[in-house]
């Protein structure tokens, strides 16, 4: 009674949602891919920095050099997925900050001159447009199998640069036979929840 989200959509998110490790043959196309992007790109970022970066891995040449560097569970649903995405998180996000957050454009240089600090703030940042975008490949009828077991340096080296930390590799698409695991407990508002 207390959220205003229509129900049925609230299952199609959380509820009825699961993560995938099956998927059918069905293609994820880059206009959905698009239109997901087009959605949870509006999620809230500290100074609206949106650090994430989203490499499609479509080839199969990409996607079997891809694999290589996925741990051994992961391997054959990297493989077999319709889509790979690997979400990465831009450490150099500040060059954009003046476009970005106009309110106060010289947040750049007053917050994220060290590469330390923008390395933190990346990383916080684009996990949480991770989970916008799993949310995301879910409101487009689809589901996500997000996976953080692979070598992220291997990754790096294969796709990406040094500005680039790969955070998580998802899986995309409809799902296949099996695809989910028995539904795991999650904990209760009072473990979980303290009012001071
Ligand atoms: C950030 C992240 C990393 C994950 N890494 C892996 C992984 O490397 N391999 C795997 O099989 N599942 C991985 N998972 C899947 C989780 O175990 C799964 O989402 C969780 O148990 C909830 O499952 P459910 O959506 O079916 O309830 C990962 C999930 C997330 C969100």
């Amino acid at each position: 009674m207390s959220l205003v989200l229509d129900p049925t959509a609230q299952d199609l998110l959380f509820r009825e949602a699961r993560t995938a490790n099956t998927f059918t043959d069905e293609p994820v196309t880059d206009e959905q891919v698009q239109a997901i992007y087009d959605l949870v790109k509006y999620g809230p970022t500290a100074f609206n920095q949106t650090p994430l970066r989203i490499t499609l891995v479509r080839s199969s040449e990409a996607r079997e050099r891809l694999v290589q560097h996925m741990a051994e569970g992961n391997q054959p649903k990297t493989a077999s997925a319709p889509l790979v995405a690997i979400l990465s998180a831009d450490n150099e996000f500040h060059e954009e900050l003046p476009t970005l957050f106009p309110a106060f454009p010289q947040a750049k240089d007053a917050f994220f001159a060290e590469r330390g600090a923008r390395e933190g703030s990346a990383a916080l940042n684009a996990a949480l447009q991770a989970a916008y975008f799993i949310v995301g490949v879910r409101a487009a009828g689809l589901a996500a199998g997000p996976m953080t077991g692979f070598d992220a340096e291997g990754v790096r080296k294969e796709f990406l640069d040094d500005d680039h930390t790969p955070l998580v590799v998802v899986n995309i698409g409809k799902p296949g036979e099996n695809a989910s695991y028995p539904r795991s407990p999650r904990l209760a508002y009072e473990d979980v929840v303290t009012t001071v």
